[in-house]
Order: C-alpha cells, then sequence, then structure tokens
C-alpha cells in the first residue's frame, strides 16, 4: 500500500495533495505516501534516464519504467547495455556506513544491507540517495571499461613489452602471431593469421607470440597453447594474471613457466591502463623465459616445479 502509493504520487504529483487522502505535505498520515517529498520529484527524474534499448522483456521493462521492480534487473541490464548506475548503492553505503544509511533514509537495515549488496528494489535505491541529497544518474560506461571487456578484443601488445621479449630471444621477430587483428598487425612476425583463418584451425610452430582474445574463449585459447607447446612449438602468451582460474590449473600449472608482470600494461588501443594483472606464460623453454623474466623490468617468474 505504501509503495504504492509513493509510485502514484511519483508519476507527477510531487508537492500537490495525495490523490487517495488528498493530504498534501511530507508524510500523508492517512495512507503514509511520501506525497510532497523529494522522493516523489526524483522518481520521475530517475526513471526517465532508463535507455529504451535495455535487452529485458516488456513486462519487465514496463515494470522498471513504473519504478517498480529489483535493482539488481536494472543494473545487469544497464551493464549488459555500457550504462552504470551513479551512485553505485554500495558505493554509497561503504561512504556512509550501513546504520547511518538506515537512519536517514528511513529504510530498515536489511533494506540497506540489501541494496548494499546490490539488490533490493529501485524504489528503495531511489529513497536511499534521495536522502542523501545525490540525484541518481544512468550514465555510459567509460569507453575503457568497454573496452576491456569481452566485448572488444582488439587491444594490441604494448610494442615496449614485445621488444623485451625479442631482445631477450635475440630475434628480430616471432615466428607466428595466430591472433592478429591484420594481416599487418602490430606483432612483428613471419605469419600472421587473423580471425578469417582462426589460429585455432592450424598447426603452430616456431617461436609463437600469442596475445589471445580475453573474452569466453581465453581457456580455449591456453588449452591450444599448450596443445601446440605439446607439439614441439615454443610459445609465449599474454594473458590476464587468474591464477585461481580453471584454466590456469589446467593449461599451465606444472607446464609452463609465469612471468608475473609488474604494474598494469598499457595496451594499444585502450584508453588508461588495464584494470587487471598481466603475466607471459612461457610453454615449450624454460630457459628463453628466464632470459624473458630478466629483460622485462620488475618481472618475477614462476618456474615450472
Ligand atoms: C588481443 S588482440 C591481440 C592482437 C595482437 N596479436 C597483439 O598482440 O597485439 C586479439 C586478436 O585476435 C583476433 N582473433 C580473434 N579470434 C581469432 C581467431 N579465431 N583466430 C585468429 N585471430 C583471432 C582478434 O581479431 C584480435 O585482433
Amino acid at each position: 500500500m505504501r509503495r504504492d502509493a509513493v509510485m502514484r504520487s511519483a508519476a507527477g504529483s510531487a508537492g500537490l495533495p495525495c490523490n487517495d487522502c488528498l493530504v498534501g505535505g511530507h508524510l500523508c498520515p492517512k495512507c503514509l505516501c511520501y506525497t510532497g517529498s523529494k522522493s516523489v520529484d526524483l522518481m520521475p527524474q530517475f526513471l526517465s534516464q532508463v535507455p529504451p534499448t535495455l535487452d529485458l522483456p516488456s513486462y519487465t521493462l514496463a515494470r522498471i519504467r513504473k519504478g517498480q521492480g529489483r535493482l539488481l534487473v536494472l543494473t545487469a541490464a544497464l551493464h549488459q547495455a555500457g550504462y552504470a548506475l551513479r551512485p553505485a548503492p554500495r558505493v554509497l553505503i561503504a561512504r556512509v556506513g550501513q546504520r547511518s544509511a538506515a537512519r536517514r533514509s528511513g529504510l530498515s537495515r536489511n533494506t540497506v544491507a540489501a541494496l548494499a549488496r546490490g539488490v533490493g528494489t529501485i524504489y528503495s535505491y531511489v529513497t536511499l540517495v534521495d536522502k542523501f541529497g545525490v540525484h541518481p544518474r544512468i550514465v555510459r560506461r567509460p569507453r575503457f571499461s568497454a573496452c576491456f571487456s569481452s566485448e572488444n578484443q582488439t587491444w594490441t601488445t604494448p610494442l615496449d613489452l614485445i621488444g623485451q621479449i625479442l631482445r631477450a630471444a635475440r630475434r628480430k621477430r616471432f615466428d607466428l602471431d595466430p591472433c592478429s587483428p591484420r594481416h599487418d598487425g602490430p606483432v612483428p612476425a613471419r605469419i600472421r593469421w587473423t580471425k578469417d583463418e582462426d589460429g585455432l584451425k592450424h598447426f603452430w610452430a616456431g617461436l609463437v607470440f600469442c596475445n589471445p582474445p580475453y573474452g569466453r574463449l581465453l581457456s580455449r585459447w591456453l588449452a591450444y597453447c599448450a596443445l601446440q607447446a605439446a607439439h614441439g612449438a615454443v610459445v609465449i602468451a599474454l594473458v590476464p594474471a587468474r591464477p585461481d582460474t580453471k584454466a590456469w590449473h589446467w593449461h599451465i600449472v606444472g607446464k609452463a613457466v609465469v612471468i608475473m608482470l609488474r604494474g598494469r600494461l598499457r595496451f594499444g588501443g585502450g584508453q588508461g591502463s588495464a584494470p587487471f594483472p598481466s603475466a607471459l606464460v612461457v610453454w615449450g623453454n624454460p630457459h628463453l623465459a628466464e632470459k624473458i623474466a630478466r629483460h622485462v623490468p620488475g618481472s618475477w617468474h614462476i618456474p615450472i616445479p
């Protein structure tokens, strides 16, 4: 009842008497609606920012447009469409503390705790930010994060890192780059395969440099690196350092030397530094791996046990 009343008011009667009980003011004592309160103003303003292109069933979208529905559903759809909610409830609540957030907003501790976990309702979120005098906004996520998500897989290896590896190997170029953006791609290599040729469909030979697409197929690329090294290639891969993942445990641990890189790489085609740590993984030549670690400043290597 209480929420319905708020939503009725949110639909456009800010500051006006409540339609049901005709009591204006901040908290209608009869039906407990918030007629005239700030959240009444904020909700339509917030809802008007919901992009029309969200990938949601129409009835879910309709509920969201009425200010009903779950925050998690909205934030997940926004994330997928390249948008984000500001302020993020987790950030706001962490800044002020759950107890104080509950006291100031009038929401229960459980509701605030739910919002801090990213769940709860859209209504509670708007009520919370309203009480802190903040305008909730739906913003485009910075290009940076899109660039490093699996949606965009075209960033390229920093040239200074390529130079250090080639110097360690005493080579001018690699024999193969199996995942190149173009046939004249940025990695110096005798042979370059692009998506059209599909580097995962060929045998690899010689000194191979592989900076694979970091999407869902990354683990397939790691498996293929390990397989081709078992058939005689020396494979150097540049990958996100995620030693806790299954892919690392299956295809790297005990099979390859890992060189952990210091700091965050600035990939070509990206803006700023990567949001994840990176590692070079070397299959098929532990001696070369040690040399590379010596040529890459600040790196440290984990030999095959
Ligand atoms: C992270 S980029 C690396 C580019 C380059 N190798 C470098 O290190 O600078 C990954 C590249 O792999 C290409 N790619 C994606 N799938 C591929 C496939 N199946 N076979 C070959 N290349 C592929 C993408 O087009 C993208 O340009």
